[in-house]
């Protein structure tokens, strides 16, 4: 990396030399300014620094104004506020408003230091990130696609909170591709050194999911012939993807808590507890807030995951992603299957489009992987696609049926709840009812629905 450059804005000169001879001894470039005026007219000149150091209180223009202004000519070169003793609120007025951090006068050496080093580190991680997200982009399996701003925006945050160290909760209906998100933060990590862990809470019983989780000593239940690990000892250094978290039973959340906040638990059949230093990101469908009060999920664990959240918008809410996903998915399947289909027609893409994707990205790949089995010719066509647009004519009841308007719509829930496999969100989604009122009418109508 060449040499970053520093740009330091304070009215006492003092200051100035300090922080000049301190930081060009570590290697930084240093452009000082004695007032906001001058720092202003140099940012509006050129692009030039990677960071400004901001005196809060400056005689000829205060600190936040100054730092508001160079926010609007420079909005990427990070800020960082320097504060005297009973000037914080602005510093934090400054942070609320978009700068990075703030260090108190006088400055310990250490101090600076530290800030400078996280500061330049996140920065260098971001601009690799991007680099890697343009090389990816539109090409290879695994990479993410998107055209919408939707989804950049989700993007976009996932790079940003992937550099730091906080637990996350991604959110999403099924297939919108809260794994895949779940991976990337993980390689955008500075834990992207180490392997990605995964496991999934809903596939296993709960002894086994314990087992899996905390390992085993020898002999800890029956069949326990050796020691197991356990992927939270394996996992120690790196990330852990806790999928379908809605779905882990109480006891076991109680355990993982502990995990959570202590950094530590104990393997079955031990009772020496091990630390760990795991990051944690788990993904559901489920609505873990109705989930807690139903009494099925702890509040408190909820807390620990949910420091920081990302919501997967479904994929009807971002059309612009259809097109050049379906094209990515077309080009895979045909060059795994060797066939000699690159196109989708018009006609096909509107299909596409149009379509409300209750199974997301997932079931889009599935759609486009049957078109490329079924296709004949060069070219993807609407019969090929087994996807309908909803059209209200659609729903027929033979006439001179004598039914009540309430028969008739309980059967009708009935039968949209059964054909997208009781799952409420999505079948709410196609009645056209907000999930409470579902849930309502399922009482209401006594429907059987496994849970
Ligand atoms: N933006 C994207 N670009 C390319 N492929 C994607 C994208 N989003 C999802 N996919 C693909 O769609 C499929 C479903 O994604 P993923 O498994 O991550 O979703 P999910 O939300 O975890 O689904 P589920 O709830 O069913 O577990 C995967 O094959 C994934 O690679
Ligand atoms: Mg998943």
């Amino acid at each position: 990396m060449t040499r970053a450059k520093i740009l330091i804005c304070d009215d006492e000169a003092e200051i100035l030399r300090y922080l000049q001879k301190l930081l060009g001894g570590k290697g930084y470039e240093v452009e000082t300014f004695s007032s906001g005026g001058a720092l202003l007219q140099r940012l509006e000149a050129d692009g030039g620094g990677d960071l400004l150091l901001q005196d809060v209180r400056m005689p000829d223009m205060d600190g936040l104004t100054v730092f508001s202004r160079a926010k609007e000519l420079r909005p990427e070169l990070p800020v960082i506020m320097m504060t005297a003793y009973g000037s914080i609120d602005a510093a934090v007025e400054a942070i609320k408003d978009g700068a990075y951090d703030y260090i108190t006068k006088p400055f310990p050496k250490e101090k600076i230091f530290g800030v400078l080093e996280n500061l330049f580190e996140r920065q260098q991680l971001l601009q690799e990130n991007r680099e890697l997200r343009d090389e990816l982009y539109g090409c290879s399996t695994g990479a993410l696609i998107f055209r919408s701003r939707a989804f950049r925006q989700v993007y976009d945050f996932t790079l940003q909170v992937a550099a730091s160290e906080s637990n996350i909760l991604i959110l999403g209906e099924s297939g919108t591709g809260k794994e895949l998100i779940a991976s990337t933060v993980h390689h955008s990590s500075t834990r992207r050194g180490a392997p990605f862990y995964s496991i999934n809470c809903a596939a296993l019983t709960e002894t086994l999911l314990e087992s899996q989780l905390f390992g085993h000593v020898r002999g800890a239940f029956t069949g326990a012939f050796s020691t197991q690990k356990g992927i939270l000892a394996e996992a120690d250094g790196s990330t852990l993807f806790l999928d379908e978290v809605g779905d882990m039973s109480l006891a076991v959340q109680a355990k993982m808590l502990r995990v959570l906040q202590e950094g530590e638990f104990i393997p079955v059949g031990s009772t020496r507890p091990k630390s760990v230093d795991i990051r944690f990101v788990a993904a559901t469908n489920k609505d873990l807030e109705a989930e807690i009060r139903a009494g099925r999920f702890r509040e408190d664990f909820y807390y620990r995951l949910n420091v920081i959240t990302i919501n997967l918008p479904p994929l009807r809410d971002r059309r612009e992603d259809i097109e050049p996903m379906a094209r990515h998915f077309l080009a895979r399947f045909a060059g795994r299957m060797n066939k000699d289909v690159h196109d989708i027609s018009p006609e096909g893409v509107r299909l596409l489009t149009s379509y409300h994707w209750p199974g997301n990205v997932r079931e889009l790949e599935n759609v486009m992987e049957r078109a490329v089995i079924l296709a004949r010719g060069k070219e993807i066509t609407p019969e090929l696609l087994p996807v309908r647009t909803s059209s209200p004519s659609q729903i027929a009841v033979p006439s001179g049926t004598n039914i009540s308007l309430e028969d008739l719509e309980r059967e009708h829930i009935r039968q949209v709840l059964a054909a997208n496999n009781y799952h409420k969100s999505r079948s709410a989604e196609i009645l056209g009812i907000s999930r409470k009122t579902l849930d309502r009418k399922i009482v209401e109508y006594a429907l059987s629905v496994p849970q």
